[in-house]
């Protein structure tokens, strides 16, 4: 079981697209297995799916047991997102783990959440306690970026975030981090003419993790 969490501090860059159209891939054409999680307070994904019940990512950060899962496709479940998804509405900020919420719930329920082939998280974009809980979680982080300035300056803001993660979320003792994800950048909505475009591209091919544009 991999997690693939989808995140960048730039709002319409093509993070819920990319969620969603990577889960239907995997799915439909790969034939995997994918728990698809909204974890954006905008719950764009969620209207994507018509039929769902009220439990929602909420219950997880609020301890809330059980947590439902829906299926909404052939090998596809979902947990749907929860538009108070947010620091101060979960008040996170006075808890010691405030970062580790969602780690502890996978961990108590690894052996559901191992029957998936991959976790995909779509999230809002910020660098906020929430999404640190989705960055922590990660395997892969996919940084979906666009071509503007402040696309290319929030990919190299999440490469310093997970980083950042990886020095304070340790274990006590060991020392030894619990975030293990790597970074990877997309390049989306480049078109074939635009002198933005073109600049783009020159600059994110010379990142070490550029994986490909769209
Ligand atoms: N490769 C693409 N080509 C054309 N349009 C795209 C592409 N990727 C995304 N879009 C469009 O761009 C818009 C924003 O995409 P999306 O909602 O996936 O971004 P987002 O990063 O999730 O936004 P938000 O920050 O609001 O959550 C949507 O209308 C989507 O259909
Ligand atoms: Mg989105």
């Amino acid at each position: 079981m991999k997690i693939i969490t989808v995140n960048v501090n730039k709002g319409g860059t093509g993070k819920s697209t990319v969620s969603y159209t990577l889960a239907k891939w995997l799915t439909i054409v790969q034939n995997k297995k994918v728990l698809l999680i909204d974890g954006d307070r905008s719950c764009n994904l969620s209207y994507s799916f018509s039929n769902v019940g009220t439990s929602s990512i909420l219950d997880i950060f609020n301890g809330k047991e059980p947590v439902e899962i829906y299926n909404v496709g052939e090998n596809l479940d979902f947990i749907k997102g929860s538009e108070q998804l947010e620091d101060n509405e979960l008040d996170l900020k006075s808890k010691q783990n405030n970062c580790m919420l969602l780690f502890m719930w996978i961990a108590d329920n690894f052996q559901k959440v191992q029957e998936y082939d991959y976790v995909i998280i779509d999230t809002h974009n910020d660098t906020s306690l929430v999404t640190s809980n989705f960055l922590a979680v990660a395997d892969i982080v996919l940084g979906v970026s666009e071509p503007s300035r402040n696309g290319f300056r929030a990919w190299l803001e999440l490469e310093e975030t997970l980083n950042y993660l990886k020095s304070q979320l340790v274990d006590v003792v060991s020392r030894k981090t619990y975030v293990t994800a790597t970074p990877y950048l997309i390049a989306n909505k480049v078109d074939h003419i635009g002198s933005s475009s073109k600049q783009f591209l020159e600059m994110v091919e010379l990142q070490r993790n550029y994986l490909g544009m769209i």
